[in-house]
């Protein structure tokens, strides 16, 4: 997801919203202990994701948050001062791909998602508003997100959303649900000055009518929309961690956030008790794939609960909206092959910029042009900073690890050139099971078998695992529905697979077993932070992050994961989330 749609994206908090986040407050508080000297827990079992000879039951906690020890009881005796639970421990999930504020806005807004009809949407919007009876005012727009017009068969318009009688005259802004386009109401527009005849990298949406602006162009709209203040950004954060600690995330890599946001994030993570999930930060500019070191240098930093040490750069859209940028034009819009948000020399100059100056780079790339710009940039980058021109592979992983977001359709060419270069795909399997409706229609059989959707292709990139994830808000962010999608190629949410035979997993040759997925979600992400034996594993040195299942999760039939619910979530030796 683009973040510049969303950066200003959220809600003024409502009633509503106060009631939900003081529900989180009231069950989590006396989940909370602090942490003042070490302490031993014992399950009925434990997975470390770390090789060891024996199967250890139980591990203890150094006050500093970190596992001290792992082991099995001797003879089976647990010892005198251990807590003793049932339950099967994971290591702690991260999510590789996400967006923390915008997930909190979401939480707060109208849910879109799934609306199969331009009524559905109204019905939506109007149950929102009949909740939220300030919310549609000039400073208080309704925001919400998830409409998608492959269910209406056309875009939507403006006028749609001023022709019931209860939304007339106010001020709506909704975003697609890939947040590459936006859709407002009449009272919007108006606001707007006289529109330019065409945005570069973007589109100004006019058949059947005015009303949606896209990429680029909605940079039109969005300085006009009221952006809610941080106290009320603060708590939409804290909505989203506990909601992340409900499914079994401890940590989540935030793919994009402006200096100001992340300054709001250190703020928070520095005082707040309730920062319970680690967060990996991604700096965007506040000028989309510039080079913004001043901006940089006030975000930077490494600690236990926030890290920023990279940049997000966007090459391109999204499939849906044909925005993805392609070597060849759509199949089923053979005009156009979409759009470049940065063309390939400027995209290789930032990428130079910001990896000399320290930098992990990390590009937004679906199309199969964006993925051949971003793994030309990183190619001349390595170049230009690997001392040894023979091993360009070793140099990346140890030391730069560019990754590329979403790397969704990729030329078979260019697949041998990540693998050679070792460039890191991060990748978010439910993207596959949500667009498989439509990818064959926009890309055509040849091009889906051979270049899109990779994850088994990917695996031997290099030696650590895929980078895997959610891009939560776009998708639900519970990382046992991602396991799902990539082990079985099928949609969480229905269970149901290849869209011309729903009862077989889609292009299953590229499907991951549930070990490597597990590991997708756990020690994937965690090397795409640089944090490798630090987070993902069960070990001593690691961060004491750990979820507690009702039965192994290797034992777990994988069609029952779409409904998995964890018993418990663990961060820094601390239960931040106990099901009720
Ligand atoms: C690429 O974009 C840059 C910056 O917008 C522009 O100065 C340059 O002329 C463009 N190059 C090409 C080859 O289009
Ligand atoms: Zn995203």
């Amino acid at each position: 997801m683009p973040s510049s749609p969303l950066l200003r994206w959220g809600l003024p908090i409502c009633i509503l919203a106060i009631a939900f986040v003081l529900a989180i407050r009231q069950q989590q508080q006396p989940l909370q202990q602090p942490l003042t000297t070490s302490a031993t827990h014992c399950y009925t079992s434990v997975r470390t994701l770390w090789p060891t000879n024996d199967s250890p039951k139980c591990f203890t906690v150094s006050s500093d948050g970190s596992f001290s020890d792992v082991f099995t009881p001797k003879d089976g005796e647990v010892p005198e001062d251990a807590v003793s639970s049932e339950g099967h421990v994971i290591p702690g999930l991260w999510d590789g791909h996400g967006h923390l504020r915008q997930y909190g806005e979401f939480l707060h807004s109208v849910d879109l998602f799934g609306s199969s009809s331009l009524e559905e949407v109204m019905v939506r919007v109007k149950k929102y508003i009949a909740e939220n009876p300030s919310a549609g005012s000039k400073d208080e727009w309704v925001r919400g997100i998830g409409w998608d017009q492959t269910f209406f068969g056309r875009m939507p318009t403006a006028d749609e959303l001023a022709q019931d009688p209860d939304l007339k005259g106010l001020y709506i802004m909704l975003d697609r649900i890939d947040v590459h386009c936006t859709w407002v109401s009449p009272a919007v527009l108006q606001l707007l000055p006289p529109l330019p005849p065409t945005v570069p990298g973007g589109e100004i949406i006019r058949e059947p009518g005015p009303g949606v602006f896209c990429d680029n162009a909605m940079d039109l709209v969005l300085p006009l929309w009221p952006r809610p203040n941080p106290a009320a950004q603060a708590r939409q954060v804290r909505s989203a961690m506990a909601a992340l600690n409900e499914v079994g995330l401890v940590g989540m890599h935030d793919a994009g956030e402006t200096r100001k946001n992340l300054e709001l994030y250190r703020e928070l993570a520095s005082h707040d008790e309730e920062w319970t999930v680690r967060v990996y930060g991604m700096l965007e500019c506040d000028k989309r794939n510039t080079f913004c070191p001043e901006d940089a240098a006030v975000v930077a930093g490494e600690s236990d609960f926030l890290t920023v040490r990279s940049v997000k750069l966007f090459a391109d859209g999204a499939l849906g909206s044909w925005g993805s940028a392609m070597l060849d034009p759509y199949a089923d819009h053979p005009d156009t092959s979409g759009t470049l948000l940065i063309n390939s020399s400027a995209l290789t100059t930032v990428t130079s910029q910001w990896s000399t100056a320290g930098y992990q780079v990390n590009i937004h790339a679906i199309g199969d042009l964006a993925n051949r710009n971003a793994i030309s940039a990183f190619s001349t980058a390595l170049e230009r900073l690997c001392p040894d021109p023979a091993d360009f592979a070793s140099c990346q992983r140890a030391t730069h690890r560019f990754r590329i977001e979403h790397s969704q359709i990729i030329h078979p060419e260019d697949q041998k050139l990540i693998s050679s270069l070792s460039i890191a795909p991060s990748v978010q399997p439910t993207h596959a099971t949500s667009d498989m409706k439509y990818a064959l229609s926009r890309l055509g059989s040849e091009r889906l078998a051979k270049s899109a959707y990779r994850m088994r292709s990917f695996l031997h990139v290099h030696p650590a695992p895929l980078i895997l994830g959610s891009d939560f808000p776009v998708e639900p962010p519970n990382p046992f529905r991602g396991m799902y999608a990539a082990v079985a190629r099928r949609d969480p949410a229905t269970g149901l697979g290849s869209p011309d035979k729903p009862d077989q997993g889609w292009h299953l040759d590229e499907a991951l077993t549930l070990d490597e997925a597990l590991e997708g979600f756990t020690k994937g992400p965690a090397w795409g932070a640089f944090l490798e034996d630090r987070a993902g594993v069960i070990k001593p040195g690691a961060y004491a992050d750990w979820v507690v299942l009702d039965e192994p999760l290797e034992k777990t039939d994988v069609e029952s994961l779409r409904s998995l619910k964890v018993k418990e979530t663990w961060v820094g030796g601390k239960r931040v989330y106990a099901r009720a």
